[in-house]
């Protein structure tokens, strides 16, 4: 895997590329930074790759990971319960030896990850309260900067240990968006109580109509089937006009409803609007160690919320800290876990799985300008592979990322196998 950083060309031809939905292979033609009509680059200048026929997405789009906290496991205590308030607990004591400089070269790193994987937009949270400040929001100020030519950071003002919970915090998630953070989060479960909890979600879309702001809160991150805080979520973006603007992480607890409750709360997801991230990895890991056998997957009702027409995509949540030991920033592996937690391994389940890491969270994101129309932004990922079911099962490598029209990354595997 190579990462250049080099100014590219003006415009680019890639030959032969399958996209997705399309019936056959097409040159996609980038000029500029953005896709242009068939026969509008010169092929006389423009730099030419041939995909063969591989699948080429639009860049994979990540929509809900902890840059911040990402590579934390092994200088901070082990998690033995193996649960979210544990991890939250342990992070806690970590996040007094914090820096911004720390916390900026292990966001990188992860980020250089990503990018090799095809990934050129990203979502991340950041954790803003009393203990840590703005430490973590300033860092991701200056991950932010410095990748800024190879891929789209988000920030999201989050504040884990809650706003009413943990005072001052409500003071420093308005500082955090009047700096340029970009989304709103929240986790109103983490609240005293259900008027805290409904308060809690209050104050996020107060500050969210003050900047014309998203809202992406960690929502009901729990095997408690008593936790209601999507149903308030739903009430609060109707009420403020906010459809389409809100996306609700995780929802585990929408799991352990009865059947009819949670019909209930996804027939309100559904027409609210909201995004519904799914983060299989991590949840299969915390969620359901409660449980007596059968035990829970952990997950929210991905199928269910998909039939009543809600955008539902998967991020990566936490990699190698204390909430989660594995992860290395890649679509496919969290595709692979997707269609397992949620029992998708039809043909267009598996087609589905597969978008939900492009368009479906380039949805979440707002994104206006992602597809490879022309007008679109000129990014795109070569995939070693020719439909998503291979993608997925062969774990297929990144053999070149683009970014506006220039390549970022570049993987290239030599394998040998005996002849039998
Ligand atoms: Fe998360």
């Amino acid at each position: 895997m190579a990462i250049t950083e080099q100014a590219g060309p003006a415009s680019l031809i890639v030959r032969n590329a399958r996209v997705l939905g399309a019936g056959s292979t097409a040159d996609l033609e980038i000029v500029d930074g953005r896709f242009v009509a068939a026969g509008t680059a010169d092929p006389a200048t423009a730099e030419a790759i041939d995909a063969g026929g591989r699948l080429c997405v639009p860049g994979f789009v990540e929509p809900h990971i902890h840059l911040d906290k990402a590579l934390l496991a092994g200088s901070a205590p082990a998690n033995r319960s193996g649960s979210l308030d544990e991890a939250i607990r342990i992070l806690g004591e970590r996040k007094k030896s914090f820096s911004s400089a720390d916390i900026a070269e292990r966001a990188g790193r992860i980020v250089r990850d990503a990018l090799a994987h095809g990934v050129t937009r990203i979502r991340t949270h950041v954790d803003i309260d009393s203990g840590c400040g703005l430490v973590g929001f300033e860092a991701m100020l200056a991950v932010r900067a410095r990748f800024a030519g190879l891929v789209e950071l988000q920030i999201v003002a989050f504040p884990q240990r809650g706003i009413l919970g943990d005072p001052g915090t409500e003071t420093l998630l308005r500082a955090a968006m009047e700096r340029g953070a970009d989304v709103v989060g929240g986790m109103p479960f983490n609240e005293a109580g259900p008027s805290a909890s409904r308060e809690h979600i209050r104050i996020a879309f107060d500050i969210a109509r003050e900047h014309d702001a998203d809202i992406d809160m960690h929502v009901d991150e729990t095997d408690d089937a008593g936790a209601r805080t999507l149903e308030m979520l739903c009430e609060a973006t109707t009420a403020n006009g906010w459809q389409g603007r809100v996306t609700a992480g995780h929802a585990c607890a929408l799991a352990g409803y009865p059947d009819d409750y949670a019909a209930h709360v996804i027939e309100a997801v559904a027409a609210a609007g909201i995004h519904v991230i799914c983060n299989p990895a991590t949840n299969l890991m915390l969620q359901g160690r409660g449980d007596p056998h059968p035990r829970r997957r952990g997950i929210t009702r991905v199928q269910e919320l998909r039939e009543a027409g809600v955008n539902v995509a998967f991020g990566q949540d936490n990699l190698r800290d204390m909430f989660y030991p594995f992860g290395r920033a890649d679509p496919l592996e969290i595709a692979l876990l997707m269609a397992h937690a949620a029992h998708m391994g039809q043909p267009d389940e598996i087609d589905a799985v597969f978008s939900m890491a492009t368009e479906g969270a380039a949805r979440v994101l707002g994104a206006t300008d992602y597809g490879t129309e022309p007008g679109c932004a000129g990014d795109l990922a070569i995939l070693d592979a020719r439909s998503p079911v291979e993608a997925i099962a062969r774990q297929a490598d990144r053999l070149h990322v683009i970014r506006r029209g220039r390549v970022v990354a570049r993987t290239a595997r030599t394998q040998t196998v005996a002849a039998p």
